[in-house]
């Protein structure tokens, strides 16, 4: 496994220059005569991901060169820097850049990114390039940051064999652990007694028992609750999900590892503020036990709920843990969870679709997302729309039929079960890299997380 950290500056450290197309000339009048006329006999062009090795007299690698394609190319493909690391030979190497802030700490942090592999089930070791932390950067934050998406990725990519509820409650157990945080679990029948109905309901077809995960930390500063969607696999329910579409839904709790990522980098970090994590883990299974499309179930909140796809089951287990969250009144509630296939149609999946009433909320999470290079984009709380999820026998309709605007009706479900607490935000994420690019690797990802990390703060003081 590659380091996620940045390496120890023993004087050995090799220059890594990172150039744009813009700036290649400038860069070759900067190299001595013989290492130009290499680099230009080499045909390095800058171009993305473009990299060339530079060497010394005496043969050995002096230095090299990395592309990063023009400028307008750098908007379009992040981490580039992140595909150079695995080009790189053995050694120790310190970033040569132009680049500032941001740039910067992106190169950095996709650098860091690059040395992540789910290594759980096959080890192979790779070459291994190290890099001197950057001076001028917070270079701490930035191995938190990759730590945490390290954490979500892992837990993500996981399967369901190996990721139950109850592992998703050792996980969360076990990063309680190393910051003093406190884990109280609800699971099984008690489900019922501690009025989180809906939580059983859906849980309870499966031999791996339901469960509510709730995680506390933090003494002092504002409070805020996280709540994650941990369905450790989703079939469907009786409303069965086809082949196609359960494939993947072993990262149905990516919601929950989501969350559990940014509860890490805010106890790493030592936030100031007083920090909830709430998960709902069960396994959407079928058998005799299975609840049924037509089922009216009453909430924790008192709404009723009628069942129209048991497919749609997500908002319900969320729904329990949001009324609870509710209760407390926190400063700020946020959700995560992989909600949708309406989500993903509508942005695809490398945006965070969310949802907050707040435009400062709002303006907050999009200026941390664009310094942080981590996009999220707003979705309304159409309130028009609450008659979609209206059935007339009931209160709320799970699935409301016509298909329209799935991820926003899914959004007013949610929204319904949070009333006294002010500020609300939903992300409904995709959690999954569908295709490998730089520092992302196909699987399990998080989205919106370092944004949130970046904005919290500055949202809740
Ligand atoms: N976990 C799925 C949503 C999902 C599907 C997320 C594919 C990411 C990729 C969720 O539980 C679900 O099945 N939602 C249904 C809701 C519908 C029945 C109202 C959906 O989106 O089709
Ligand atoms: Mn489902
Ligand atoms: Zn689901």
């Amino acid at each position: 496994m590659k380091s996620l950290k940045f390496a120890a500056d023993d004087g050995s450290a090799r220059p890594l220059h990172l150039v744009t197309k813009e700036d290649l000339a400038v860069f070759l009048t900067v190299l001595d005569p013989a290492a130009r006329a290499w680099v230009e006999a080499s045909g390095f062009g800058a171009k993305s991901g473009e990299i060339v090795l530079i060497p010394a007299a005496g043969g050995q690698i002096a230095a090299a060169a990395g592309g990063l394609g023009g400028r307008s190319d750098r908007l379009r493909k992040r981490f580039i820097v992140a595909s150079l690391r695995g080009k790189l030979p053995e050694g120790l190497w310190r970033l040569e850049t132009e680049l500032m802030d941001e740039d910067l700490g992106e190169a950095a942090l996709g650098w860091l990114l690059a040395g992540y592999k789910f290594d759980r089930y096959s080890s192979s070791s790779d070459a291994r390039a190290d890099l001197i932390a950057p001076a001028d950067i917070h270079f701490s934050r930035l191995e938190t940051i990759a730590a945490g998406e390290a954490l979500v990725r892992d837990l993500i990519n996981t399967p369901a064999s190996d990721m139950g509820p109850d592992e998703l409650e050792q996980a969360t157990r076990d990063l309680a652990g190393r910051f003093g945080a406190e884990v109280s679990v609800v699971s099984g029948d008690a489900l019922l007694g501690a009025n989180l109905p809906m939580i059983h309901a859906v849980g309870r077809a499966s031999p791996r028992v339901p469960r509510l995960i709730d995680m506390t930390w933090g003494k002092a500063g504002p409070a805020v609750t996280l709540v994650g969607k941990g369905v450790c696999f989703d079939t469907g329910g009786l409303n069965l999900k086809p082949a196609t579409s359960m494939g993947l839904m072993k990262k149905d709790m990516g919601g929950a590892a989501n969350v559990l990522g940014l509860a890490y980098m805010l106890m790493e970090s030592n936030a100031a503020l007083r920090l909830r994590v709430l998960v709902p883990a069960v396994e959407n299974s079928v058998s005799g036990a299975s609840f049924r499309p037509g089922d009216i179930l009453t909430s924790r909140k008192g709404l009723t709920v009628e069942i129209n796809n048991t497919d749609a089951e997500g908002r319900l287990v969320l729904a329990d843990a949001l009324a609870m969250a509710d209760e407390a009144k926190p400063n700020l509630i946020v959700s995560m969870a992989t909600l949708t296939g309406a989500a993903r149609v509508a942005v695809g999946p490398d945006l965070a679709p969310y949802y907050t009433d707040s435009d400062a909320d709002a303006a907050a999470l999009e200026a941390a997302a664009r310094d942080v290079r981590d996009p999220v984009w707003r979705m309304p709380f159409w309130n028009p729309y609450e008659s979609m999820i209206e059935p007339g026998i009931a209160d709320l309709d799970n699935a409301p039929s016509g298909g329209f605007a799935g991820s926003i009706t899914a959004a007013l479900f949610l929204r319904r079960f949070v009333t006294d607490t002010s500020r609300y935000m939903h992300f409904d994420i995709y959690g999954w890299t569908p295709k490998s690019e730089p520092g992302r690797p196909k699987g399990g990802a998080g989205q919106g997380i370092r944004a949130l990390f970046e904005a919290l703060p500055g949202m809740l003081a």
